[in-house]
């Protein structure tokens, strides 16, 4: 680069960072697809091709553009969804060191971001992202919880009939709960695949809800929140929402 950034040139600001990860936080692209942006030479500052990766931006005051377009900072809340594998706490921090789901989303480009509920260590599928907490917290609140569905593999080959207690409303040791539709979906020997719906969220609900019917759970999967749906994300990849199903988000969150 041939002139300084404002940040460079030693201008106090606070919102100085790293040029990927101002275009990582502004929705461009991930920190790594910003990288390769900029090391194609397809990002400018005030004008100047920048592809050095060490490249600091002053976020008010230089300007940004990829392909010629103004890149412009945004303190607007971030959604995304991650399809979490299997062997990760659902925790942003383990003081004992476990893998934790904050590993797998870009908590640094995005400070804030916390897990809206929560999915067992074992357990995979569709886990909310958010740096918005009233979006966050409505959606978890137990006047307008969220259907979710689960796709649960059960020891055992089940008979459709047994699943009556669920969709009536079975008493755990915790208190009662809601009537759950369900159903099977396939018998193998020995093992049954069920999928279960439920609007609350309480710890290790649908694994104590099979296993009072006899039918313990081997593999638990979710593949739905609310209006959100997990299709074409790979295991321990995350993308951003789309307008349309924050919209979406917002109106089940408001019901
Ligand atoms: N119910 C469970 O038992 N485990 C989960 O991870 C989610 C719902």
């Amino acid at each position: 680069m041939t002139s300084m950034t404002s940040a460079e040139a030693g201008q106090e600001h606070p919102h100085t960072m790293r040029l990927q990860r101002f275009l990582a936080r502004a929705g461009v692209a991930s920190r790594r697809g910003s990288e390769a942006l900029m090391t194609a030479g397809r990002v400018t500052v005030n004008g100047v091709v920048a592809t050095e990766l060490g490249t600091k931006v002053d976020t008010d005051a230089d300007v940004v553009e990829v392909d010629g377009v103004r890149v412009r900072w945004s303190d607007e809340p971030v959604y995304l969804m991650l399809n979490k594998p299997a062997g990760y706490l659902t925790t942003m921090s383990d003081p004992q060191g476990r893998p934790c789901v904050a590993e797998l989303v870009p908590v640094a480009e995005h400070p804030g971001l916390f897990p809206v509920g929560r999915l067992d260590f074992d357990t995979t599928g569709l886990l909310l992202f958010t740096t918005d907490g009233d979006l966050g917290h409505a959606l978890l609140h137990p006047s307008h919880h969220v259907k979710k569905t689960y796709i649960a593999l059960v020891d055992g080959a089940m008979h459709d009939d047994e699943l009556a207690p669920l969709r009536r409303g079975i008493v755990l040791d915790d208190g009662p709960c809601q009537p759950a539709p369900s159903q099977v979906l396939e018998r193998h020997s020995g093992t049954t695949l069920v999928e279960i719906s439920l609007r609350e969220g309480r710890k290790n609900q649908v694994k104590r809800m099979l296993g009072a019917i006899g039918h313990p759970v081997l593999e638990l999967h979710r593949p739905t929140f609310g209006p959100l749906e997990l299709i074409g994300i790979e295991e321990g990849s995350w993308r951003y929402l789309t307008d349309a199903e924050i919209c979406l988000l917002r109106r089940a969150a408001t019901r």
